[in-house]
């Protein structure tokens, strides 16, 4: 939702004929927050309203999602790398972390792409942890690459295809909405000179999907629909994906994490000075390789702090980890508002004259209390919140 993008064949004008070949196109808008958001129209060679069955689906640990009944007040490390594979971009998912605002999980894909999925409760952000790939989408073909985060508006119908089909996927679902921060653009909807980020850092898709029977097979086609939490199959007779051509404000879109501008200060900023994106109730932040604070006195390690109205997540990927122990690639830490949390014992002290980190992590602080889930339950280290005391480091 940066600038408007176009694709393949429009009309002149909106909401007036479209001929093809001699047929007229399907148009449908897809707009947000009623018809007063952003949108886009595109042009459909067959109506994509058309299915001619329907039937109901779930997948474990996906949905329905399933939250922990009791959760006690403490820190918490799931440890993701334990998490059970198997399945394609859409079966693989396993949902870890959720509020209303916000549902956050993990995929770990061994498999093809199937189905067509389109997300109605939210729109989602994937960030890949070790893969490359394509989102196939009614706006055409999105290539991605490692430590890419591919944002999907909610309502496109689209696959991801991984390269090997294998791979890593952290996801967010912002329920509704997760995008740039408002604060990041000026008057005119351009992003601003202080944006952590430019207008050519992200990219947006660049061919249309065509029909191909070697690549889509034969009827009936599957589109999986998700909404309140609830799935349906829609069956089609024919391949209601294939567009001629779109315009519009709302489409995918691929930014890259080492494409993030990081903010650096004579002494420590707050986490949230890495903000990326956000979404009603909670922000996505990027820890990247950069420069740390230039004080003589400085101390480069986090603080200890309460941040007492917010729950925070931090996804760790690569480098390391300057506050804490016991924690590797692929954790995710949980520490609850509330509560005060800081550095583990050691880290504190050692970070004092360091000039650089090259820690890259996914940080997400939500307002609304994370629960979590079954499966992220069965793969969490349960001592994670005594390793502060002396004597009981994390192991
Ligand atoms: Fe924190």
């Amino acid at each position: 939702m940066l600038q408007r993008h176009t694709l393949g064949s429009i009309p002149p004008k909106p909401h007036t004929t479209h001929y093809v070949d001699g047929k007229l196109m399907m148009e449908q808008c897809m707009t947000r927050e009623g018809f007063d958001g952003p949108f886009s129209i595109l042009y459909f060679k067959v109506p994509p309203t058309d299915e001619c069955a329907t039937e109901p689906a779930s997948i474990a640990g996906y949905c329905p999602v399933e939250a922990v009944k009791e959760q006690p007040v403490h820190r918490r490390h799931v440890r993701t790398q334990d998490l059970k594979g198997g399945g394609d971009f859409l079966h693989a998912r396993r949902t870890l972390l959720i509020n209303d605002d916000i549902h956050i999980g993990v995929a770990k894909v061994t498999e093809a792409a199937r189905d067509f999925f389109s997300n109605g409760d939210g729109d989602e952000c994937f960030f890949a942890y070790d893969c490359s790939g394509k989102v196939e989408s009614i706006y055409g073909w999105l290539p991605f690459r490692k430590y890419d985060y591919v944002i999907v508006p909610h309502g496109t119908p689209y696959r991801i295809h991984l390269e090997g089909n294998t791979g890593t996927l952290l996801y967010f679902e912002g329920r509704p909405e997760l995008g740039i921060p408002r604060n990041f653009r000026n008057a005119y909807g351009q992003l601003t000179m202080f944006a952590p980020y430019s207008h050519r850092d992200f990219r947006m898709p660049q061919e249309l999907l065509e029909f191909d029977r070697g690549l889509h097979g034969d009827p009936p086609y599957r589109l999986v629909v998700k909404r309140g939490d609830q799935m349906t199959v829609h069956l089609f007779d024919h391949f209601p994906h294939e567009v001629v051509g779109w315009d519009g404000f709302v489409y995918p879109m691929a930014f890259n994490i080492l494409d993030y501008q990081p903010k650096t200060g004579q002494i420590h900023l707050p986490p949230t000075s890495h903000i990326t994106f956000a979404g009603k109730g909670f922000v996505v932040c990027s820890f990247v390789p950069r420069m740390v604070d230039y004080h003589e006195k400085s101390i480069p390690c986090p603080y200890g702090h309460a941040s007492v109205d917010c729950d925070e997540i931090l996804y760790y990927v690569e480098g390391n980890f300057t506050s804490r122990k016991g924690i590797e690639s692929q954790s995710i830490s949980l520490h609850p508002m509330g509560i005060p949390h800081g550095p583990h014992p050691g880290t504190y002290e050692k970070s004092v004259g360091t000039k650089r980190t090259d820690e890259l992590a996914v940080m997400c602080d939500t307002f609304k209390p994370l629960r979590l889930t079954t499966v992220a339950d069965g793969i969490e280290d349960k001592d994670y919140h005594l390793t502060w005391a002396k004597g009981q480091m994390a192991k």
